[in-house]
């Protein structure tokens, strides 16, 4: 099978990541999350105090920061490694998640994680989910995805996944949290979150992750007929 590019974008907790993951699988693609990218960033930024408003700052935080994708044998996902540490379940806090859209937002910030994706991508056979990789980072994706699904069940997905882990989150701070995400999210500057123009809207609202998934297959093995 040809190898291409699979973008998926989308709004937050609208099941990127879950299907961009089982599409990697089933295709036996590579699987890089982008904004586990963003998330580590604002964790190095979190923890060594930078003030992202600063560009002096955030260009000399960038020069220590170190990203990886390591395939955990154990389930043979990939797992995001900030300077050697594995970061992939700590960036899901909702510490992080306040703060990475305005991190997310700052252009040398951009510059840095768009050069890097693009690094990834070089060699196809990938499946990247974000906020802008259909539109900036790979304009030239064979086939681009644009999931959607209603906001309340995406606040309800949301809720669920993180109050397994920390009981004490209410369904108000989610709902908050990803009310405040969509918004800077879509009106920054840079690269705001937009559906590209020949990307295909796929709703999931009211699909199971295995039904997802099956649709994103049909659209793939169209890409790939149309060559
Ligand atoms: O997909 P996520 O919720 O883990 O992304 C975290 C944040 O990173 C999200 O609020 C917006 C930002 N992001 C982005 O700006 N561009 C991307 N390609 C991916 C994520």
């Amino acid at each position: 099978m040809a190898n291409i590019i699979v973008t998926i974008d989308g709004y937050s907790s609208c099941g990127k990541s879950t299907l961009a993951k089982k599409l990697a699988a089933r295709l036996h693609y590579k699987y890089i999350d982008s904004g586990a990218m963003y998330r580590a960033i604002t964790l190095y930024f979190l923890r060594n105090r930078v003030d992202w408003n600063v560009a002096e700052e955030v260009l000399d935080a960038l020069k220590n920061i170190q990203l990886e994708f390591v395939v955990n044998p154990e389930h043979k996902r990939s797992e995001i490694f900030l300077n050697g540490e594995n970061v992939e379940y700590v960036i899901r806090d909702l510490v992080v998640a306040e703060k990475v859209s305005e991190v997310a937002a700052v252009k040398e910030v951009r510059e840095f994680a768009v050069a890097a994706q693009q690094q990834l991508g070089a060699g196809k056979g990938i499946v990247m989910d974000g906020r802008d990789i259909g539109t900036t980072v790979f304009p030239e994706a064979e086939l681009k995805i644009f999931l959607v699904a209603d906001p309340a069940v995406r606040v309800a997905r949301r809720f669920k996944e993180l109050h397994e882990k920390n009981p004490v989150v209410t369904l108000e701070e989610v709902k908050h949290n990803l009310e405040m995400r969509d918004y800077i999210d879509s009106n920054r500057e840079i690269s705001p979150l937009r559906k590209a123009e020949d990307a295909l809207t796929l709703d999931n609202t009211d699909l199971s992750p295995e039904e997802t998934l099956n649709k994103a297959c049909d659209m793939v093995h169209a890409a790939l007929k149309r060559g």
